[in-house]
């Protein structure tokens, strides 16, 4: 068995030869497991982070039940947010909810500096306690500067991001420092959970889609950028870095140039029009919709086995000589996080199904 620093998660992610395609899930901790139900009992999410043995917990429960290649830590985007004492809650079935929304320049006081080890031990002693009996690499996290300020702006879940935009475009006294101080928050987040012990960390962009190529480049990739660029100054280029959001097909070259090493892309783009986009070494995550996980388990084999396709045609053409049981640069994964009606089941069978795909059936296209 591999270690997990040298596992085919991380090889995958930084664009190595591996003997076949890793896969793990976006929340695949959570609702959709009936063991996840009974551990949490009637605990909310953020007190349940609070507890390091119930959070290890919950992040073993999908390790151990599907066998997926790698571990999300058990937290929640919001988590740093309400150690640095935002009156904020995440509410079942809603989402973050913000008892007072940001909306002028001296709200900007209410984000004080986050100090992990003092403000959210708790995190760095969940992966403590993971790094003794996680046989998997762990993934830590945190959310974009963009989808953490759309909460606070908003006070709540958004389809449209109207008073986000408007803040953005009429108060850049208000949106340059929120977005700077949200960078250095989140740097500081996943320093920690670095230092603690965690083999990748995945940034959370999940509604930068809603942006305009644009708004994106101008009021948002420079802060994306600067986490990057911390994090590689930091801990070096070894460590994988990921980078997601949903519905991004327009903004994925801007996204791709902020500097992680994985793009993780939802089910609107096929693979293989993605790699256009990134520069050569860039892996790519993703891409199952998670409604198909939710219908027959023939579609899902046929829609997970074209992705496999999609992929394997995206990594070839950068090979002198393709080999037939070719696996580079793709990690499995769904586009978005595990829906909670999703039958455990169906995860099982998709795991094994990426598992023991026969690469050497298909034909590489050029
Ligand atoms: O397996 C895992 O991935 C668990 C770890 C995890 C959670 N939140 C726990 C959680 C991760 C990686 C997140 C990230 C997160 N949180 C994101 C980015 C990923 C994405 O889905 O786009 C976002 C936007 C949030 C904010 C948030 N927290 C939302 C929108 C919700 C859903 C509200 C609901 O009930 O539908 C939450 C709650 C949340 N975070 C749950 C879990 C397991 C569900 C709460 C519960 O079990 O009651």
């Amino acid at each position: 068995m591999d270690s997990p620093d040298n596992s085919r998660f991380i090889k995958a992610c930084l664009n190595q030869p591996v003997d076949r395609t890793p896969v793990w899930f976006m929340r695949q901790a959570g609702r959709s497991l009936p063991e996840y139900r009974l551990a949490r009992g009637t605990l909310s999410i953020l007190e349940t982070v609070k507890n390091p043995e119930l959070a290890a917990e919950l992040t073993l429960q999908p390790v151990k039940r599907y066998d997926v290649d790698a571990a999300v830590l058990f937290s929640d985007i919001m988590v740093p947010l309400k150690a640095i004492g935002l009156e904020l809650d995440i509410l079942p079935n809603v989402g973050p909810v913000i008892e007072k929304p940001f909306a002028k320049v001296s709200d900007l006081d209410r984000i004080r500096k986050y100090e992990p080890e003092e403000d959210a031990p708790y995190v760095q002693e969940t992966i403590a306690l993971l790094k003794k009996d996680c046989r998997v690499p762990i993934i830590g996290f945190a959310g974009a500067p963009f989808t953490i300020a759309s909460y606070l702006v908003e006070g709540k879940p958004s389809r449209n991001f109207i008073k986000t935009k408007t803040l953005m475009h009429t108060l850049p006294e208000f949106w340059s420092p929120l977005m700077d101080k949200l960078s250095d928050l989140i740097i500081a987040s996943l320093s920690a959970q670095i230092t603690a012990g965690v083999h990748a960390i995945q940034l959370f962009d999940s509604w930068a889609g809603s942006l305009s190529r644009y708004d994106y480049q101008e009021y948002v990739w420079p802060f994306s950028k600067k986490i990057f660029d911390a994090l590689t100054k930091n801990f070096g280029t070894s460590l994988p870095k990921i980078h997601f959001g949903v519905g991004t097909s327009a903004i994925l070259d801007l996204m791709a140039s902020t500097g992680p090493d994985v793009l993780s892309v939802d089910w609107r783009i096929p693979l293989d029009k993605v790699s256009p986009l990134l520069s050569e070494n860039q892996a790519i995550q993703g891409n199952l919709d998670p409604a198909i996980c939710l219908t027959s388990f023939d579609t899902v084999a046929r829609e997970a086995g074209r992705i496999l396709r999609d992929a394997k045609r995206r990594s070839a053409p950068h090979e002198k000589s393709v080999s037939p049981s070719f696996h580079r640069g793709h990690i499995f994964n769904l586009g978005h996080g595990v829906l909670p009606e999703t039958d455990p089941d169906t995860l099982t069978r998709l795991v094994d199904f990426v598992r023991n795909y026969d690469s050497t059936s298909d034909d590489v296209q050029p």
